[in-house]
């Protein structure tokens, strides 16, 4: 039985304010969405668009750490970031706000509380790790320690990353606070939980029997939780960042950021509509979506629905388009790693250029299975397909038009059976990607539009207006007028998908708002229309600016191996009594000259707190003399001298840090200290 809806919200998942977004984020989520609720908008129906930054749980405390800031300052930066970011690639939000928002707040801790009173929640104690001298618990990846399986010294508490074993806290060899260092002990917590196993059987039948039409992907994973049996899960935290629990009793205890940042998407939606909102997430007739990403299957399609149900008020979603993961050059993407294209650097490169990426991202997004973002599939998709085909098309069009006829729309003359199977096969393809869209298949809805182009290319090539023009001036209106005819139509078809280009398309066309009705006309311009100047749609991207990405790739792998130093092996402990045996002293740089005839050799004066030393370093090519006269230096001043050409002696050592392409860096200070102080 197909339900019968009036309007449709969706949601995206709220990306952690702990980074900015790069194309994973994109193509999983960002823009297939987005293309669907422009299809609606196109198409008149009642839509809204809800998104906005999670910006709870444990990820922004520990950038917070690691950035010397305040958590706030973490989230407020990120938030932004990552709204502009959104906005520059049209990702059209109706709105788009955060987790921290007075409405927000107020509206889980009201959620949760309807649930606690109407006794919803089982509580549970159990033992959770505590710092006694840093007063608190921590959760799972704030606690390192040995890793049971490998024996890395550094294994965090839901992961080991170097054997890639998952794990739990509890088996860590002598776990510790990863912040601080501190030894933990065990301590009894009590928490609130949300008993799914209660919801097991309606789960079941609300997933496996009614939603079938669910994407494999997203339905196998279901399958398979519902497959092992639900059990309660926790819904609070011991943590000073998050919603604070509201129960007395419960201080030092926040919501998990699972439970309140679904609810993100209802405390939006009221943000937005603060009267009007409940329509939107009661009644029946609305249909939810949510775009996720496939980490998020088990929270959007078990737990938030488990909450919903429990709740007792809300609709449930009818679909959620889950998509698996990109990968970047073959290899995972990793905001740790910098292994990423991130949307701010990617405008800074291709200014203008939105349109391409998000035609490569949807051409090639990762639906069914993951899926390779290669720059080289870039420029091929921007140069084959974009230019050579959709702009191509359109360029010839209003080129031609201008050529012949000043750039005012000819009257179309006879359609001859030619042109009419052109259009019909034309037209044919509004079904397909109407059935596409509406099944959420966005990369070969995409496909169609393209093919769309296609014919128009394919018909001005055929009938070659260029070689009648003279003989046949009558015929030659009828062909421009049918081939600006789809060009309007391209403008629709690709609207979704692309709409900076479809906005300078129909600038170019002369042509205001047109709706998905329209798809299909062939009146869209009358004749007599004058259109404006035309401009490429799309430019050719050159080779040079592939390398330069590749290039951009190269230094950051390098940067890693360069940075991953982990020692393979550890030093005995005998090692470790020669490296004191090292004498390292700070000294004043006094003179610094080249040496004649090697080209590599700096030779320094320094004042060493004793007498002044000469040092022979190979680091010519790193620096100008004159820049490192005044400067403190790190030495090793205990080696033999060591002897150079014509006399020259080198009594000691200078350190330097090496970056992954070779430059150097001296090692300075970082405050004056006396020449000769000791380096310990
Ligand atoms: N912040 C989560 C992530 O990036 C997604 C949260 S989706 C929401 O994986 F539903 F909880 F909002
Ligand atoms: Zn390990």
């Amino acid at each position: 039985m197909e339900k019968k809806f009036n309007r449709t919200l969706v949601t995206s998942a709220l990306p952690y304010a702990n980074g900015g977004i790069h194309i994973g984020h994109l193509a999983g989520v960002y823009v297939p969405a987005d293309i669907y609720v422009r299809y609606l908008r196109l198409k008149g129906e009642e839509v809204l668009f809800i998104g906005g930054s999670d910006e709870h749980g444990v990820p922004v405390t520990i950038r917070a750490k690691k950035e010397g800031i305040t958590v706030q300052e973490v989230v407020d930066r990120y938030h932004n970031l990552i709204k502009d970011s959104f906005a520059e690639f049209g990702i059209s939000f109706d709105v788009y706000s955060r987790t921290t928002s007075d409405t927000h707040k107020k509206h889980a801790s009201d959620f949760f509380r309807k649930l606690y009173d109407t006794g919803k929640f089982v509580e549970l104690e159990s033992e959770q790790f505590y710092d006694e001298a840093a007063q608190e618990f921590l959760t799972d990846r704030n606690i390192k320690g040995e890793c049971p399986r490998c024996h890395a010294a550094d294994a965090y508490g839901d992961q080991c990353e170097k054997c890639g074993s998952t794990l739990s806290p509890e088996e860590l060899i002598n776990p510790y606070n990863a912040a601080t260092g501190n030894t933990l002990v065990k301590r009894p917590t009590s928490h609130w939980y949300l008993p799914l196993d209660n919801y097991q059987g309606w789960l079941e039948k609300w997933i496996l029997e009614e939603h079938k039409e669910w994407r494999p992907n997203v339905y196998g994973q279901c399958k398979s939780w519902l497959d092992l049996g639900l059990r309660p899960r926790a819904v609070t935290r011991d943590l000073n960042w998050g919603i604070p629990v509201p129960v007395e009793g419960a201080e030092g205890k926040v919501l998990y950021v699972w439970f309140d940042a679904p609810i993100g998407y209802i405390s939006n939606t009221k943000e937005l509509l603060p009267n009007d909102w409940e329509k939107w997430w009661k009644s029946e007739d609305t249909k939810l979506v949510h775009f996720i990403g496939k980490d998020n299957i088990v929270f959007h399609c078990i737990v938030f629905p488990t909450m919903l149900k429990a709740e007792g008020s809300y609709i449930l979603p009818d679909n959620v388009p889950s998509n698996e993961f990109l990968n970047l050059e073959d290899d995972k993407i990793s905001t740790s790693r910098n292994w990423a294209v991130w949307l701010h650097e990617y405008l800074v490169d291709f200014p203008g250029k939105q349109d391409v990426l998000r035609y490569v991202l949807t051409a090639n997004a990762p639906e069914t299975k993951d899926n390779n973002f290669t720059w080289a599939d870039f420029q091929a998709r921007n140069n084959n397909e974009l230019v050579a085909v959709y702009g191509n098309f359109v360029n010839r069009a209003l080129q031609l038009t201008k050529k012949y006829y000043n750039g005012v729309v000819p009257a179309c003359g006879e359609i001859t059976e030619f042109d009419q199977a052109t259009i019909d096969e034309f037209r044919s393809i509004k079904a397909k990607i109407e059935t596409l869209l509406d099944g959420y298949r966005f990369r070969d809805a995409l496909k169609e539009a393209m093919n769309m182009a296609r014919i128009g290319n394919k018909y001005l090539a055929d009938s070659e207006p260029w070689k009648v023009v003279k003989t046949e001036p009558e015929r030659v209106k009828t062909i421009i007028n049918v081939s600006l005819q789809m060009a309007a139509n391209l403008a629709i078809a690709f609207e979704a998908f692309l709409p900076f280009s479809s906005a300078q398309l129909r600038q170019m066309l002369n042509l205001g708002a047109l709706t998905w009705e329209d798809l299909g006309r062939m009146d869209l311009l009358p004749a007599d229309h004058q259109l404006a100047e035309p401009a490429l749609l799309f430019e050719k991207i050159e080779d040079e600016a592939i390398a330069a990405q590749m290039q951009r790739l190269e230094d950051i792998k390098k940067a890693n191996e360069a940075a991953n130093y982990r020692a393979e092996e550890v030093l005995p402990d005998t090692d470790f009594d020669n490296f004191l045996k090292l004498d390292l002293r700070v000294g004043t740089v006094l003179a610094c000259e080249r040496v004649p005839k090697m080209k590599k050799l700096l030779k320094f004066l320094i004042a060493d707190g004793l007498e002044n030393r000469t040092i022979v370093s190979g680091i010519a090519q790193h620096y100008e003399p004159e820049q490192l006269v005044g400067k403190q230096v790190c030495f090793v001043a205990n080696f033999p001298p060591r002897k150079f050409k014509d006399g020259l002696v080198s009594e000691g050592m200078i350190l330097s840090a090496v970056n992954a392409d070779g430059t150097l860096s001296v090692m300075t200070t970082d405050r004056e200290v006396l020449p000769g102080s000791k380096v310990q």
